[in-house]
């Protein structure tokens, strides 16, 4: 499929979609939370400049991101990572065909810099401007480098998200089962703080787990749809185990972790398959930035001794980026080339 979009000066069309014979390479930037992005790529799959400036740093020592301040280095570092994104690439204005952004969700005033300033190209070398939902564009960073064709089961697991997607084709993405209340990232980073653990608490909690025992704790798994998760629920119990085994004298920090990491893994597993057994695919995919966890990804890595094809990105492109944003601005079909188009903060 081939979509047609004009520039916002001169009203010139442009043709853009997989099944376009010229290459396309579109320049996207990224700023919905706490990673000031940018990335040039060919044909959506093809990252010919990848640059990610994260402000971890800044906002650890408030114990997670402040908005006003996420928006504040946005704004410092946008136009760097953009020259340093045309200085990877070695490419002009003059050849990139689209400019994106992800429009949302995400913090409004971070989200703002990164969108203005791609509207602000796209007047400048008029060339479309393209809004991107950062969801779709965390299920597209599979695309990155790969092969991968739909149709596949996407696994979503981020800060702010956990939802199963079915992508039919490169356009259509259909959320199937979603967290009625926690996002993955959330709990990871709520339960790593009960346990004392630094800012950005899911990375840290994994590391710990690894070198416990899984089994030591048990949890009951809550009872929703049977597509769906909640993750609050695991969230209190995690709170009482921790005062009582406090209460009793030392922590034991790394099976409490594991056993948590196990509890989630296994839940997230269960239902994709679930979900891939009732539409008869055989291809999984990891999305987002909790698809680093090294237990998640051995889990559904271990289902390739199923017969399963199984995808998930590297590290890079799991956390927030921009390359993500342009594949997605190059597959999907309901992109707005509004230049009036506004950011929204939920999906
Ligand atoms: O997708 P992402 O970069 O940002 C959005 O939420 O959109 O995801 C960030 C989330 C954070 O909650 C972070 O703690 C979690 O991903 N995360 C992890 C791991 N690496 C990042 N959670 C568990 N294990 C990890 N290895
Ligand atoms: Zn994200």
């Amino acid at each position: 499929m081939t979509r047609d979009f004009t520039t916002p000066i001169t009203s010139q069309k442009i043709i853009l979609g997989h099944e376009k014979p010229e290459d396309v390479i579109i320049l996207a930037t990224e700023t919905s939370c706490d990673e000031t992005a940018c990335a040039i790529v060919k044909n959506g799959r093809e990252v010919l400049a990848n640059v990610v400036a994260t402000q971890i740093k800044t906002h650890r020592q408030f114990g997670g991101v402040v908005p006003e301040v996420a928006a504040r280095e946005h704004l410092e570092a946008i136009n760097l990572v953009i020259d340093e994104a045309f200085s990877q690439s070695g490419l002009l204005p003059s050849d990139i065909d689209a400019i994106a952004s992800t429009q949302g969700p995400g913090l409004v005033g971070a989200l703002l810099v990164g969108f203005n300033a791609a509207k602000a190209l796209s007047l400048a070398y008029d060339k479309p401007f393209l809004a991107v939902n950062h969801l779709k564009g965390h299920v597209c960073a599979n695309y990155l480098d790969t092969e991968l064709k739909p149709p596949f089961v996407a696994l979503l697991v981020s800060g702010g998200h956990t939802q199963i997607i079915r992508v039919d084709s490169y356009q259509k993405q259909e959320i199937i089962g979603e967290t009625i209340d926690d996002a993955v990232g959330e709990a990871y980073d709520k339960v790593a703080r009960l346990m004392g653990l630094e800012y950005p608490g899911g990375p840290n909690l994994d590391k710990l787990a690894q070198k416990g025992n899984p089994k030591r704790f048990k949890f009951t798994e809550a009872k929703v749809g049977e597509y769906d998760f909640s993750f609050s629920g695991l969230k209190t119990a995690m709170l009482r185990l921790i005062q009582s085994l406090e209460k009793e004298g030392e922590l034991p920090k790394e099976d409490i972790a594991a056993s948590f990491q196990e509890a989630v893994s296994s839940v997230l597993l269960k239902k994709t398959l679930r979900v891939a057994q009732k539409y008869d695919i055989k291809t999984l995919a990891l999305a987002g930035g909790v698809a680093a966890n090294s237990e998640i990804r051995k889990k559904f890595f271990d289902m390739k001794e199923q017969g399963y094809e199984v995808y998930a990105p590297p590290m890079k492109y799991c956390t927030d980026n921009a390359a993500m944003i342009a594949s997605a601005a190059y597959f999907l079909s309901n992109v707005s080339d509004d230049l009036d188009s506004e950011v929204f903060s939920r999906a």
